[in-house]
């Protein structure tokens, strides 16, 4: 076992030490010699772990693409922190079922610890039970499931018990510009995606308060801290206030943008967002842990437990209150990426991927493309053109391989969108990512 862990970690520390040399996209022959290897049935008979290893490292390495390095600016992905990468391969051995605190005590500690730094960071009440799940989509399940709960048990209705046929009706509010992960988990739940009331936003994609719609009975409302196009945050502080007053649950999808809270220079985009109820983020994202993480924290913990829970003689009573039962210690690597950066390793992570999209908007601006949102956060949108021409360019750049964009639609308008979000980048591979688009997009000039 060890000789083979040591060849695992060995192969490992050699794919990262060769993204910085390697095209960020993987060549389509690669690609295309993976999928020959892989063909044919499940063997007869055993391969050897050397072997099985050897075959992953030598046909799946270079059919990868290179999100864990410093020149990918695609969707909202960070790489895996040292630390977290390590706790990972840790966490892979212990292999606990961090289901409940019988099952494995560590899991527990670990997560415990993890969940009361999060809540400090991100300026959450102490008392917020705290959701290790999958990812934002179902830490926004999560939050929704408590919301939907709550909401209709004040109208005198057990959703839990009854479901929702005869249920009193819900009203959802989401931004005109809300994530689909956000409908998604609603239609999951069963409140559906296209009867939500969507609020006009501005263009930036913040929802104008002006303009909030009222509502009577039992509602949501979800709020979004960082917009996966713009970065931008809803005006949490009046809208919160609003919705309460109507008697609203209110939701905030905080994927990436919760993290802006851990900086003095971003505190205020987050301004009141702790009135809230339920609220998701991802640790895979800005934290840069590997996947999957995401959590979901619920102000008043019985809520969550309500949705979540599950009886069995032969299971303990109080059990991770999260969509999934066995599960693996996912908290562990966010604790680790806590506790190996400490808040100033946290808050420079953050302002420095900052920096970077500034950086890119800069660069943009100077050499004549415009910059079509304000860069609050990691988050910049340039426009080059058409949206042919933004695809052109952006399948472009990825066949090029020296860095990675992808293209969106923002209010109508094509754009490529830049996301930093890895400890891995560095002022270089963005001066040089700059330069490597500037040059592809001069020959659709
Ligand atoms: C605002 C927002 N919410 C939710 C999600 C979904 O996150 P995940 O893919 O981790 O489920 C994303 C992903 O980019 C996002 O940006």
């Amino acid at each position: 076992m060890k000789d083979l862990l040591l060849d695992a970690a060995s192969r490992a520390a050699g794919y990262l030490d060769s993204l910085d040399h390697r095209a960020v996209s993987p060549a389509p022959e690669a690609i295309a010699e993976l999928e020959t290897h892989l063909a044919g049935p499940m063997p007869e008979g055993s391969t050897g772990p050397e072997a099985v290893l050897a075959f992953l490292d030598e046909y799946g390495s270079p059919a990868t693409l290179a999100t864990a390095g410093g020149r990918f600016f695609g969707l909202v992905i960070g790489g895996s922190l040292p630390a977290a990468l390590a706790a990972n391969v840790m966490t892979g051995a212990w292999d606990q079922n961090a289901f409940s605190q019988p099952l494995s005590p560590a899991a527990h500690l670990f997560e415990q610890t993890a969940a009361r730094w999060l809540l400090d960071v991100f300026g959450l009440p102490e008392e917020c039970s705290t959701s290790f799940v999958t990812g934002a989509t179902m830490a926004n399940f999560t939050g929704l499931a408590a919301a939907r709960g709550a909401v209709l048990d004040r109208a005198g209705w057990d959703v839990e018990a009854k479901g929702l046929i005869g249920a009193p009706p819900v009203t959802i509010i989401v931004g005109g510009e809300a994530h689909p992960t956000v409908l998604k988990s609603l239609g999951m739940l069963g409140l559906g995606r296209e009867t939500v009331i969507r609020a006009p936003v501005d263009d930036q994609g913040r929802i104008r308060v002006e303009t909030f719609p009222s509502f009577e009975g039992p509602a949501i409302v979800c709020l979004q801290a960082g917009n996966v196009n713009t970065g931008s945050f809803d005006p949490f502080d009046e809208l919160i206030d609003r919705a309460h007053q109507g008697g609203a649950w209110v939701h905030v999808d905080g994927a990436f943008g919760l993290w802006a809270a851990a900086t003095e220079a971003h505190k205020h985009l987050v301004q009141g967002l702790a009135k809230a109820d339920s609220w998701a983020t991802d640790g895979h994202k800005w934290l840069n842990v590997p996947y999957d993480s995401g959590m979901a924290f619920v102000r008043k913990p019985e809520h969550v437990r309500r949705a979540m829970t599950v009886t069995a003689s032969y299971l303990p009573p109080d059990v991770h209150p999260s969509p999934d039962s066995s599960r693996r210690a996912r908290g562990v690597e966010v604790w680790a990426a806590l506790k190996s950066l400490g808040k100033s390793g946290l808050t420079d992570l953050i302002e420095r991927n900052c920096r970077h999209a500034r950086m890119f908007a800069d660069g943009f601006r100077e050499a004549g493309y415009p910059i079509l949102n304000d860069v609050v956060i990691n988050q910049a949108l340039v426009r080059f053109g058409d949206l042919e021409v933004t695809q052109k360019i952006t399948a472009a750049i990825q066949a090029k391989g020296e860095t990675w964009f992808g293209p969106t639609v923002w209010q109508d308008q094509p754009a490529m969108r830049i996301s930093a979000s890895s400890w891995a980048t560095t002022e270089d591979d963005v001066r040089r990512s700059l330069a490597s688009v500037l040059r592809i997009v001069e020959r659709f000039a």
